[in-house]
């Protein structure tokens, strides 16, 4: 079984994960949990770090620490995982949905203003499958309305928009490492900043928020969250981050066999990377085009008869039962893809023969 993408653990994890449990040292407070803040930050080029038990509850954490709530609307691509945007109606707002670029799958910024309404306050970018947004028009419509930008890096860890690794060009960048993502922690989530006031506001509010007094008890003055996560996952972070670079490297190379072994197939569109981009191809994706052999469902049952895990693209959000009263923009490109796209086998120790295999089947 070659499956889609599974987690590539070979580091010091062992190593670290039984020193907590040897200091028993597991709880949601120790020397991991701050040193993985440290350098993931570090890592991202980010001002600071705040971890999380997840990545939606990053997304929710970000959305509370920028006050968005009831009555306000948040721009958000309708074809992303619905972890995007349930913590929009978490906080009580809206979700406005906006189409996607048929090239890169990612947020199109060019119909984003017209969906702006004197109730918006933020703008949700998709690095989806890896390819970065076009940030710097994002950032810069952003500013003209006075929007905050809330980046879903979930997805795109080790991805790079003109340099800048994504995640920290927004006024938030959250990233997620549940099992199938670039680096893992079981399950886990990190939201950054580059500014400071609001990094102190988040790890606030994910532990709470609570304040000391100096006799050791505490009392609260916020409404806060549990959103700790142990330090027996933030070991497992610090290692995975040690082979981070490589793991990058390693999924540039697949999308580069991929592309050698799939570059001449009729009616198979491939994944792109823009000039102003490094597109960490987190999960190999294709688009079944109306002249290949068969439709894009046939060639997953072929991929499922030979052993081969793959998936459809996500369903677009708007067409879910919660969300399809929600105001949204032309979703043309969006419904398209929806119906075309499949991600490849993409896990980090994927080997050129499986590779080779998953493009027999396209070939034919
Ligand atoms: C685009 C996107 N957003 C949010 C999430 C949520 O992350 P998690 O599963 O860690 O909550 C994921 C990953 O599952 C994702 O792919």
């Amino acid at each position: 079984m070659i499956p889609l993408c599974v987690a590539e653990i070979k580091g010091n994890e062992w190593k670290y994960i039984e020193e907590c449990l040897n200091n028993n040292a597991v709880g949601g407070i120790g020397s991991f949990v701050d040193r993985f803040e440290k350098d993931f930050k570090k890592f991202v080029g980010a001002n600071r770090g705040v971890v999380t038990p997840n990545g939606t509850s990053a997304l929710h954490l970000a959305l509370r620490v920028l006050g968005i709530k009831e009555g306000d609307e948040v721009i958000v691509p309708s074809l992303t995982y619905i972890a995007t945007v349930n913590p929009i109606k978490y906080v009580g707002a809206e979700p406005v949905f906006v189409d996607v670029c048929r090239d890169t799958f990612s947020m199109d910024v060019k119909k984003v203003e017209e969906l702006i309404t004197p109730r918006t306050k933020a703008i949700m970018p998709v690095h989806l499958y890896g390819h970065p947004v076009d940030m710097d028009s994002l950032m810069e419509l952003a500013s003209k309305y006075n929007l905050y930008v809330i980046e879903d890096a979930t997805e795109g860890l080790g991805s790079l928009y003109k340099g800048n690794s994504i995640g920290s060009i927004g006024h938030m960048g959250c990233f997620s490492f549940n099992a199938n993502k670039l680096m893992t922690t079981g399950g886990g989530g990190m939201l950054v900043t580059n500014d400071v006031e609001l990094g102190k506001k988040a790890k606030f509010l994910s532990t709470q928020a609570r304040v000391f007094h100096e006799n050791n008890g505490f009392s609260y003055t916020d409404i806060g969250y549990n959103f700790r996560l142990p330090n027996i996952n933030a070991s497992m972070g610090c290692a995975q981050l040690e082979n981070l670079d490589e793991f990058i490297l390693k999924k540039r190379e697949h999308r580069k066999y991929y592309d050698e072994f799939l570059k001449d197939v009729n009616g198979i569109t491939l994944p792109v990377e823009k000039e102003w981009a490094k597109n960490v191809f987190w999960l190999y994706s294709i688009v079944v085009e109306d002249d290949f052999r068969m439709s894009r469902d046939e060639l997953i049952k072929a991929f499922s008869e030979n052993d081969i895990e793959t998936r459809p693209f996500f369903e677009p959000v708007h067409e879910m039962i919660p969300y399809k009263n929600c105001r949204h923009g032309d979703l043309t490109v969006t419904e398209e893809l929806g119906k075309r796209g499949i991600n490849l086998p993409s896990s980090v120790g994927l080997k050129k023969e499986e590779i080779e295999k998953v493009c027999e089947i396209i070939i034919g």
